[in-house]
C-alpha cells in the first residue's frame, strides 16, 4: 500500500511535469532525469523489500515429521484408540518446543476433496515426544485409503491405510485389505 502511494504519486508528478505517462522516460531534461532517479530509487526500495521479506521467510523452520506408524499395513477398527508415532531425531533444536495436531483425512485415487483432512483428532502434544494416542471417531466408514497428517510448524502425512467400520471386521476383510494394500504399495492399484 505503501509503495503503491509512492508510486501513484510520482506517477501524477511525473505527468505534471512533462505531460507524458510514466513509463516514457525517453527525453533527456533535467526534470524529468531527476523524476526518472526518484522513480528508480522508489523501485529499488521495493526490491530490497522484498527481499528482505524472502531472508524472512527462508529463516522460518518448517519441519515434516516422518510419521512411522500408521504404515499401509496398518488395519485399525473404528472407535478404538490408536497411537501415532513418527520419527523426530531430526527436529532442530530451535523446534524442540513445537506443539502438533494430528488430522485424519482419506485419499481417494482420483484425488477428490484433495486429503479429506475431516477429523482433528489430538493437539497440543510436543513434537519432540514422537508420539501422540487418538482415538478413532465410532462412525467411520472402512476405507483403506485414510492417512493422518501429524502437523507442527508444517505437515507430513502417513500412507494410506485402512480403518473397518466398527462391528464389521472379519477375518476376510481384514486379508481383502492387506492385499489391496500390499497391491496399492507395488503401485498396481
Ligand atoms: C515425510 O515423511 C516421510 C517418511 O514418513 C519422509 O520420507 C519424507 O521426506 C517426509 N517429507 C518431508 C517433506 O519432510
Ligand atoms: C523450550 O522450553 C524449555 C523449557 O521451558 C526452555 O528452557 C527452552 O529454552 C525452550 N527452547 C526453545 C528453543 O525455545
Amino acid at each position: 500500500m505503501h509503495f503503491s502511494t509512492i508510486l501513484l504519486s510520482a506517477s501524477l508528478l511525473i505527468s505534471s511535469v512533462v505531460g507524458a505517462p510514466m513509463a516514457s522516460f525517453g527525453g533527456a531534461s533535467e526534470a524529468e532525469t531527476m523524476l526518472k532517479r526518484q522513480y528508480e530509487a522508489t523501485q529499488w526500495d521495493n526490491i530490497m523489500l522484498g527481499r528482505d521479506t524472502m531472508v524472512e521467510l527462508e529463516k522460518r523452520i518448517v519441519y515434516n515429521p516422518h510419521i512411522t506408524s500408521p504404515t499401509s499395513n496398518t488395519v485399525w477398527t473404528a472407535g478404538e484408540t490408536v497411537t501415532v508415532t513418527w520419527d523426530a531425531s531430526d527436529l532442530p533444536q530451535e523446534a524442540e518446543n513445537y506443539t502438533g495436531h494430528i488430522k485424519l483425512g482419506f485419499l481417494p485415487a482420483n484425488g477428490e476433496g484433495g486429503y479429506n483432512l475431516k477429523w482433528q483428532l489430538a493437539e497440543g502434544f510436543l513434537i519432540r515426544d514422537e508420539e501422540a494416542t487418538i482415538t478413532l471417531p465410532a462412525d467411520l466408514k472402512s476405507r483403506n485409503d485414510y492417512i493422518v497428517v501429524v502437523m507442527g510448524d508444517s505437515g507430513n502425512k502417513s500412507q494410506k491405510f485402512t480403518i473397518k467400520a466398527k462391528g464389521q471386521e472379519s477375518l476376510k476383510d481384514i486379508i481383502d485389505a492387506k492385499i489391496e494394500a500390499a497391491f496399492e504399495k507395488a503401485g498396481m492399484q
